[in-house]
């Protein structure tokens, strides 16, 4: 098995003809489709294949037990996104564990690979939503009401795919056999490219979190409401965008975006009732991100007043600065012959479980735009290689 027949399963599944680029999310048919490969990849290699209460997938090469080393990331993706954003990490895990089989290598600890559900939270709006219930960071009731955009709940999302609601939630034991986890990914920015060098290890992520920000005015009549006589939502919305890419400037690091606003109804000749926004912020601390939300949210209930209206706003989910495992990373740095250590601005399955104080740490592999998120979403071949090389040999060092 090569990494471009791998590859190239893939290549067709959920791409997204309006957006570009692939729209797979959390259960959904092309999520599925992509789970069913992951299945039949690792029923191919003898791997025992499994999904937990929360959906997701984990397969082992040898009896579960306690310490395992668990590589893998997730298949699922952003609305248009990217074909690296997750998969490479999946992909990457199932090479190196034929290249280490290859050689005749046996594990002195359990190995498993593991593909985590809703990481991008494309559907139900709360990203790494697998790893957060698996180490209780969200709770069974927070999350199975959750609905998608088409008001499916996450519960009958489960049912759909086979799974139990009733079984969601936090799994201490599932969680215990983690002894240390390592997510293979597709750097989301530039900084291998400055450091010229293939593959890279994480140190650390930027606070982060969610929050929709809900405009409610007056339904009306584009044509017969005088200007003066209005409760446009849109209008203090709109000023809040540009506030929050105000106050994200005033903080350094700092980070934060609207990339998704909805107007209701949704007429042209239509003055909106309702407008929900979705923020995004992020920061190098806690207190950084906070403070940057706290004066968008401010910036919003002024706007809301002066033109009438009412701005509710809930956070969706959040997640603190994360440093990884120091040791873990210099050991993991030291075994790639000492590749570059740096930062990143995205949240990942990493984070989450190190959080959870489980020993986690990330390889980062090349990306030569930077770009992600984006069908634009790229890895030379080479550097995709030199990946599965570099977990191959940290795989090899955390498992003699
Ligand atoms: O949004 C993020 O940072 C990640 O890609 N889920
Ligand atoms: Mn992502
Ligand atoms: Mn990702």
């Amino acid at each position: 098995m090569t990494f471009d027949s791998l590859w190239d399963d893939l290549a067709g599944i959920g791409r997204d003809g309006r957006r570009g680029g692939f729209s797979r999310h959390g259960f959904d048919d092309a999520e599925l489709t992509m789970r069913e490969w992951f299945t039949e990849q690792a029923d191919r290699r003898g791997l025992g294949v499994h999904a937990d209460g929360n959906g997701n997938l984990w397969a082992w090469w040898g009896a579960p037990a306690s310490g395992a080393v668990v590589t893998g990331s997730h298949l699922d993706s952003v609305p248009g996104g990217g074909a690296f954003d997750g998969p490479l990490g999946v992909v990457s895990a199932l090479l190196a564990l034929d290249a280490l089989r290859a050689r005749g290598f046996r594990p002195a600890r359990p190995l498993a690979v593991v593909v985590f559900a809703e990481e991008e939270g494309g559907r139900f709006g709360v990203p790494c939503l697998g790893s957060r219930l698996l180490t209780g960071a969200l709770a069974p009731c927070a999350a199975l009401g959750l609905t998608d955009p088409d008001g499916v709940t996450l519960a009958s999302a489960l049912g759909r795919a086979g799974l139990d609601p009733e079984r969601v939630g936090a799994d201490a034991a599932v969680l215990a056999r983690i002894g240390t986890f390592v997510e293979l990914h597709v750097e989301q920015g530039r900084g291998l490219v400055t450091l010229d060098a293939a593959v890279g290890v994480a140190a650390s992520i930027l606070a982060h979190g969610r929050w929709r920000l809900s405009f409610s005015g007056e339904g009306n009549h584009a044509g017969t409401t005088a200007l003066g006589d209005r409760r446009d939502p849109v209008l203090p919305a709109a000023q809040t965008v540009l506030a929050a890419r105000w106050s994200a400037s005033t903080v350094d690091g700092a980070r934060a975006t609207v990339g998704r606003i909805v107007a209701n109804p949704g007429g042209t000749n239509v003055i909106a009732s309702t407008v929900d926004v979705w923020l995004d912020a992020r920061a190098p601390s806690t207190s950084d991100a906070r403070a940057v939300v706290d004066d968008i949210v401010a910036a919003g209930h002024r706007a809301a007043a002066s033109e009438g209206c009412v701005l509710t706003v809930r956070e969706e989910s959040y997640s603190d600065t994360v440093v990884f495992d120091a040791a873990l990373r210099d050991r993991m740095s030291a075994a790639l012959g000492g590749a570059p250590v740096l930062p990143t601005g995205a949240g990942h399955d990493a984070g989450i479980l190190a959080a959870a104080g489980v020993p986690a740490a990330m390889v980062f592999v090349r990306n030569p735009t930077g770009v992600s998120h984006a069908p634009a979403e790229h890895a030379e071949r080479s550097d995709c290689l030199a990946g599965v090389d570099a977990l191959t040999a940290v795989l090899a060092h955390l498992t003699s």
